[in-house]
């Protein structure tokens, strides 16, 4: 093991003292993952850090104190009082963990959430499973059988996942370009198989950007295809539009598919509660004739461990609050969001962002500046998601600031003000 490492190391280029020789060629397919793991051996403090302490949305890194700008906690659920105050009830009825599979017992709570959920929605069904990665692990093969997989090409990596399972049992996998629906068409024409399912995210988890949704929905429905969203970041920001909505996310954070003015019908939405809601909980929305299918051919209803019963509380809590102030959170997150955005406007600096939704990611002139540039945020107190090659394309290598509604004023002017002046100090992208 300890050799294997060795290597990994030494072509990943994350060792100064293993002595060169070359690795095994699964070692050396490993290349691409160069650039993050030189910033982790590095000891990048944006990079594997440990959190010693939060304060709203302070939190410490070892002896630093820096505002969160990382964490997918949109609505600041995670910090609620009334949210935080509703879990000890439920342990005291409940005990902290239904260490029973779904399938062989499920505490009345998932039913609540599940119905509630569906309502939200306006959807036929919902089915709770732990997270968004499992449901894509077992749900697109069900649905994929030995039919055709149609991926868009910037799909999120556990989708991705879901498809290479699918074409393990039989399934071929075929990617469009991304955003493109004619060339999804011409995929879809060149293909016989059955059934056919159509994959893509909702709001990219990138580029806070929601895809021409009503477009891929006739596509899927006049190919006799099923449509698969997962709206990860979207569900409990983006909602359905009417002349009251308070803010461009629409109301109620009822997700992609409300927000585009679509049906369910052809379209499966996966989405989950651990970014906006704050909890441990994903879900698919379908029809029960299909959610019945799911419970006995989706392992992880069969056989995965149960969420803890403190996130079933807060999901249960969260649900209310969204209920009664919900829309009021995301206006305000909204109106925090658009600061930033304004700013970066001024400076010229490029986002691919064009929603106003609360990721804004800045891609670098110089993808080689990545390191600097984050050390320059965190020495300024400012905490963000690095986006390093690979897990971005090298054109897009630059860092994501992740508003939520719990950062204060006085938090974001002060973003603004370092953001003014890295721009100094490091060439950005300017904006077309
Ligand atoms: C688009 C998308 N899908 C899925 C996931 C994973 O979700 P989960 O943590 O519920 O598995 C993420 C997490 O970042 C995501 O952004």
């Amino acid at each position: 093991m300890k050799r294997l490492l060795a290597r990994f190391a030494q072509n990943t280029g994350t060792a100064t003292t293993v002595p060169t020789q070359a690795g095994p060629a699964i070692i050396e397919r490993l290349a691409p993952w160069r650039d993050l793991a030189r910033l982790q051996a590095a000891q990048h403090p944006m990079s594997d850090a440990v959190i010693d302490q939060i304060d709203g949305r302070q939190i410490r890194i070892g002896q630093h104190w820096l505002t969160d700008f990382a964490s997918c906690n949109y609505l600041g659920f995670d910090l609620d009082p009334e949210i935080i105050e509703a879990v000890p009830e439920y342990l005291a009825r409940w005990g902290t963990h239904p260490s029973w599979s779904r399938l062989l017992g499920s505490p009345r709570l998932y039913e609540e959430i599940e119905a509630e959920l569906a309502d939200l929605l306006g959807a036929e069904d919902t089915l709770l499973l732990p997270t968004i990665t499992l449901i894509h692990i077992s749900v697109i093969p069900v649905l994929a059988a030995t039919g055709a997989v149609f991926l868009d090409a910037r799909s999120h990596r556990t989708i991705y996942d879901g498809c290479v399972g699918a074409a393990a049992q039989g399934a071929v996998l075929k990617r469009f370009r991304h955003d493109d629906p004619e060339h999804l068409v011409q995929l879809l024409r060149g293909c016989d198989r059955m059934p056919r399912l159509i994959c893509l995210d909702g709001v990219n988890s990138m580029t806070g950007n929601v895809p021409p949704l009503g477009e891929f929905a006739r596509i899927a429905r006049e190919h006799d295809a099923l449509l698969y969203v997962d709206d990860a970041h979207g569900f409990g920001i983006i909602g359905e539009r009417d002349a009251a909505e308070l803010c461009d996310y629409g109301s109620r954070g009822n997700s992609v598919v409300r927000h585009c003015g679509e049906s369910y019908q052809n379209v499966i939405l996966v989405g989950g509660f651990s970014k906006a809601y704050s909890s441990m909980l994903a879900f698919v929305a379908c029809p029960t004739s299909l959610k019945n299918i799911l419970k006995v051919a989706a392992p992880p209803y069969l056989y995965s461990g149960p969420v803890p019963i403190a996130s079933l509380a807060t999901v249960l809590a969260g649900l209310k609050v969204n209920a009664e102030r919900g829309d009021a959170v995301r206006a305000d997150l909204h109106r925090k969001t658009a600061r930033v955005l304004d700013c970066l406007h001024q400076l010229n600096v490029d986002t691919p962002n064009r929603t106003g939704f609360p990721i804004i990611e800045v891609p670098l002139a110089n993808p080689d500046d990545i390191d600097a540039v984050g050390r320059y945020l965190f020495d300024r107190g400012i905490y963000v998601t690095l986006a390093t090659y690979p897990l971005v394309p090298r054109s897009q290598v630059g860092f994501r600031i992740q508003t939520t509604a719990r950062n204060t004023d006085a938090e974001i002017s002060h973003l603004l003000q370092v953001l003014r002046d890295v721009a100094e100090r490091f060439q950005f992208q300017a904006r077309p």
